[in-house]
């Protein structure tokens, strides 16, 4: 199956959650509704709400709860999206403007936490004692992800181990959380909440990687956001560690990157780390997790939702945008 033909099999459900997406961020204040309406109206690929669908297809589906737990973790991904932009200075998200550039970084603050509120108000009606606990340890694991970036920028000598837990935190653990509470509110067998976790996690983990790789190779207008980013602020991502092992490419690595980098160094920068395996590195790396991810898989039973889930895995590691 492709991503595009699941789309269209869950057009009828993932537009039940759009309208309740934008339910949720009406608040009667026309400036902080429309500031916070600004990154749900420019796109996104809604991939958190269709991983909670197909999980609740492993159990029994109730749209009513579902869109419940994918609407409020779709309102946490685009909550710290819009924190992301102001921590990152990013002008640019899902080909748009951002609400950073648009609102400015104190109405960009004051969005994301409205966001991030209203996505607690959806969930706290989920009656179910584990999935608070759990999203709970999630959250607070996903801000520690963020600090632990900051505490590491410009780091060179940071090792792949920091890396991988980094990025656990920051974007995987909400891709397995949208698994992991899509199944458990459909009532899902143990084993079936246990191998969709693992398959979140091992999913999550490759579209970050590729997210990564794509910052130095993908084109800005499919990926609807600047590349380079990453270089430019002095996040080190597995194409630069990668790099690094390469003894000329860590020397002009180190000459080149510093805090006070300027634009032509950056570029520079850039072009050595597209040049070496750092690339294809990554990508095997980010492959070895989707060869897990289709390993948990084999613990589901086969039909539609396990067809999908291998699409889903596959469109990660290949997509452009
Ligand atoms: C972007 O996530 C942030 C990362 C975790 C890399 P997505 O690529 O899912 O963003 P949207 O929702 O489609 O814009
Ligand atoms: C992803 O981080 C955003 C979060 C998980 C909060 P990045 O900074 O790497 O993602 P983009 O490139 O801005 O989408
Ligand atoms: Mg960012
Ligand atoms: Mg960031």
């Amino acid at each position: 199956m492709e991503v595009s033909e699941l789309y269209v099999r869950l057009e009828g459900d993932l537009a039940y959650v759009e309208d309740q997406l934008r339910a949720c961020l009406a608040s009667g204040d026309p400036r902080l509704e429309a500031s916070s309406t600004h990154l749900l109206t420019a796109g996104g690929k809604r991939l958190r709400p269709v991983f909670v669908l197909l999980a609740g297809m492993c159990g029994q589906y109730d749209l009513s709860q579902l869109s419940k737990v994918a609407v409020g973790l779709e309102l946490i991904h685009m909550a710290t999206l819009v924190h992301d932009d102001v921590i990152d200075h990013a002008d640019t998200r899902r080909g748009q403007a951002t609400v950073k550039a648009t609102y400015g970084n104190k109405m960009a603050m004051v969005s994301g936490d409205f966001i991030f509120a209203r996505a607690l108000e959806v969930l706290s009606e989920i009656e179910h004692v584990d999935v608070h606990r759990i999203l709970s340890r999630a959250i607070w694991r996903m801000v520690a992800g963020e600090i632990e970036q900051i505490r590491d920028m410009y780091r060179l000598e940071q090792s792949m181990l920091q890396y991988l837990r980094r990025i656990r935190r920051k974007t995987a653990l909400l891709i397995e959380m949208s698994c992991t509470l899509g199944a458990m509110v459909s009532g899902a067998s143990k084993e079936t909440v246990a191998a969709l976790r693992r398959y979140g996690y091992c999913t999550g983990m490759a579209f970050q990687i590729t997210d990564d790789i794509l910052d130095f190779t993908a084109s800005p207008e499919k990926l609807g956001k600047p590349v380079g980013g990453d270089l430019r602020q002095g996040n080190f991502t597995a194409p630069v560690l990668f790099a690094l092992r390469e003894q000329e490419t860590k020397q002009a690595l180190r000459s080149l990157i510093s805090p006070t980098q300027s634009p032509a160094q950056v570029s520079e920068a850039i072009e050595w780390v597209a040049g070496s395996e750092g690339i294809a590195q990554s990508q095997h790396l980010a492959d070895v997790y989707l060869t897990k991810a289709e390993t948990a898989l084999r613990r589901l039973p086969p039909g539609l939702s396990r067809d999908a889930f291998h699409s889903l895995a596959a469109f990660v590691g290949n997509r452009d945008h």
